[in-house]
């Protein structure tokens, strides 16, 4: 339990914020584009060609496996990389568009499972933004003093929202499940932590990626469908143009906004939605290869859980390390855009 006696004061003397550790976690079972040949009219080769993803994995629910597994394990992974227990914890923030339940929230069960005592606990639900949103809002609340040791948890089960059947093929294909979760911590370092960082939304588009739950939920012009009812329903083409222009767009705003180069960044962590995006992103910066990561191929849109998964697999690839500058960016459901520039 995080006693009060070790509460940080509310006017600390200056502080920094910096990433004491990592973990995430996918779920064993995987879906590849050979199983999706076999529930609906799809091939490997569009599959590849249009997004870049080969396999994702799935929560395997007939097991009870659901979302706040994921989280915990992940959570856990992320305690042992920082030498820390639960009960170090002042704060889990779990962002999640998938979860467990309306309530509680995720995160109280999450703090229950890996025995996080009193910490506080609560979802944010930012869609496929969630975790960079999560981010800047752990940072500040320790930069500000009032919490020293926070987890940041992305996870989604987009899975279970999911139509395999030709009606939703052009949906289905692309998102899998996981979680990844991120330690911070107060330190005396003035120099690490946020440089700059953003959160957007336009409601406007909020009919681009939608899960209704009743017949009140389409939008107008669209008619009522039960099969449609707890189904992602996705305008592809119109996400992916908005993702095309915003992403470069948040990108350069974010860096002008540090008064920091593309070249000066180390490591571009992006939400994996297209591998084409990415692609382009990395053109419009004149980018090498390794400076901006892509495991989409592997495990899909995971909404939530794409960039702190990107983030677990670099660091333990020695690729984000202390000292460097890492940018984090995510755009989604909403719509919704940020990003979140490190000195780590
Ligand atoms: N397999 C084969 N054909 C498919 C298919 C599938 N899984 N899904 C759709 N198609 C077909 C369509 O029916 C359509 O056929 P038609 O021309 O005969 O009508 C054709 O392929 C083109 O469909 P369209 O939806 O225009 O494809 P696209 O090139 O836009 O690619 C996405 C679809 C979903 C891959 C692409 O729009 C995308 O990646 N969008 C961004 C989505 C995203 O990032 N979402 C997450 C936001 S966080």
């Amino acid at each position: 339990m995080a006693s009060s006696t070790s509460s940080p004061s509310f006017f600390p003397a200056r502080r920094g914020v910096r990433l004491a550790g990592t973990g995430a976690c996918v779920p064993d079972k995987r879906l590849t584009n050979a199983d999706l040949e076999k529930m609906m009219e799809t091939s490997d080769e569009w599959i590849v060609q249009r997004t870049g993803i080969r396999e994702r994995r799935i929560v395997d629910t007939e097991h009870g496996e659901s979302v706040k597994h994921l989280c915990a394990k992940s959570l856990e992974r992320a305690l042992a990389d920082a030498n820390l227990k639960g009960t170090d914890l002042d704060l889990i923030i779990v962002a999640t568009m998938t979860p467990e339940m309306a309530c509680p929230a995720t995160a109280c069960m999450v703090a229950q499972m890996v025995g996080a005592g009193h910490a506080g606990a609560f979802d944010l639900n930012a869609a496929c933004s969630g975790f960079v949103f999560a981010i800047n809002v752990a940072h500040d609340l320790i930069k500000g003093g009032a919490y020293n040791t926070v987890a940041v948890i992305g996870a989604d089960t987009l899975s279970k929202l999911m139509d395999y059947s030709n009606n939703g093929r052009g949906t289905a294909i692309i998102f899998g499940d996981a979680a990844g979760c991120a330690i911070f911590k107060a330190t005396d370092d003035t120099s690490k932590g946020v440089l700059a960082q953003s959160m957007h939304a336009d409601g406007e588009g909020w009919k681009d990626i939608y899960v209704p739950r009743c017949s009140f939920d389409f939008p107008q012009g669209t008619p009522f469908d039960e099969n449609k009812i707890d189904v992602v329903q996705m305008n592809g083409a119109t996400v992916f143009k908005f993702a095309v222009g915003t992403f470069p767009e948040v990108i350069q705003q974010t860096l002008d906004k540090a008064k920091v180069k593309a070249a000066e960044v180390d490591m571009f962590v992006c939400h994996q939605s297209n591998q084409r995006i990415l692609h382009a992103a990395r053109d419009r910066f004149g980018l090498s290869e390794d400076k901006l990561y892509v495991n989409i191929d592997r495990y899909g849109n995971t909404v939530g859980a794409s960039v702190p998964l990107c983030l677990d697999e670099l660091r333990k690839a020695g690729k984000i390390k202390d000292g460097n500058k890492v940018m984090f960016v995510a755009f989604g459901g909403g719509l919704t855009w940020g990003s979140s520039l490190w000195q780590m």
